[in-house]
């Protein structure tokens, strides 16, 4: 049966970023995948508002573009083809919100996933944008082998950053079969 609050860690990451993210904002989606996270982000941050996009696979991009156009929203984001690697070398002003969502494309080349070093440059890079109080949702899939090594590496690495800069909080669901997916949420102080 369905549990009514505690289900997904995409669905907890949007929480988060709701209570955090207004109108006027500017937000970062760094894995924009089918456009799902886009899609919510540009409807938070609304008309005068403006969301950075990146994904490596043009597909993704052309999907998520798709789907804005759908609903009439693909003014308020800015699709970049290109790895989340080089944001800053794109965004160069302060962001309230940054939504990661790892691993690999559904209905595309299970092969080509996020991985542990670009991640870790990615989210560094974010770090240095989100302006105080700005937060950072990390969705994490270890249920198959890049995504364990990456959840294992990150989790590491944050758990050393310095409390002065930043909050990181991991919510994982401690009973559920094969490697669920977890949240790490980062905010900065
Ligand atoms: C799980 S999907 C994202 C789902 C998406 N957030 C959604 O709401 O539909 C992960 C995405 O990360 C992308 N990706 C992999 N490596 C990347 C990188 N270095 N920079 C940006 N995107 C990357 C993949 O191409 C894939 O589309």
């Amino acid at each position: 049966m369905q549990a009514k609050f505690l289900n997904r860690a995409t669905d907890l990451a949007k929480d988060i970023i709701k209570k955090v993210v207004k109108k006027d904002d500017i937000v970062i989606d760094a894995t924009v995948g089918n456009g799902n996270d886009t899609l919510f982000l540009c409807d938070l941050v609304g008309e005068r508002g403006k969301v950075y996009g990146f994904d490596i696979q043009e597909l993704a991009i052309k999907r998520t573009e798709e789907r804005l156009k759908k609903n009439g929203l693909a003014d308020r984001a800015l699709l970049i083809n290109d790895g989340h690697e080089n944001l800053s070398k794109y965004v160069n002003q302060k962001v309230t919100a940054i939504m990661f969502n790892l691993g690999y494309l559904p209905r595309a080349d299970h092969k080509i996933t996020t991985k542990y070093e670009t991640t870790l440059e990615a989210v560094k890079q974010g770090i240095d944008l989100l302006a105080t109080n700005g937060i950072m949702t990390i969705v994490i899939y270890p249920g198959h082998k890049e995504g364990m090594e990456e959840k294992e590496k990150l989790l590491e690495i944050l758990s050393n950053f310095s409390q002065n800069v930043v909050n990181v909080l991991k919510m994982e669901f401690i009973n559920q079969k094969n490697n669920p997916p977890l949240l790490v949420a980062i905010e900065r102080k």
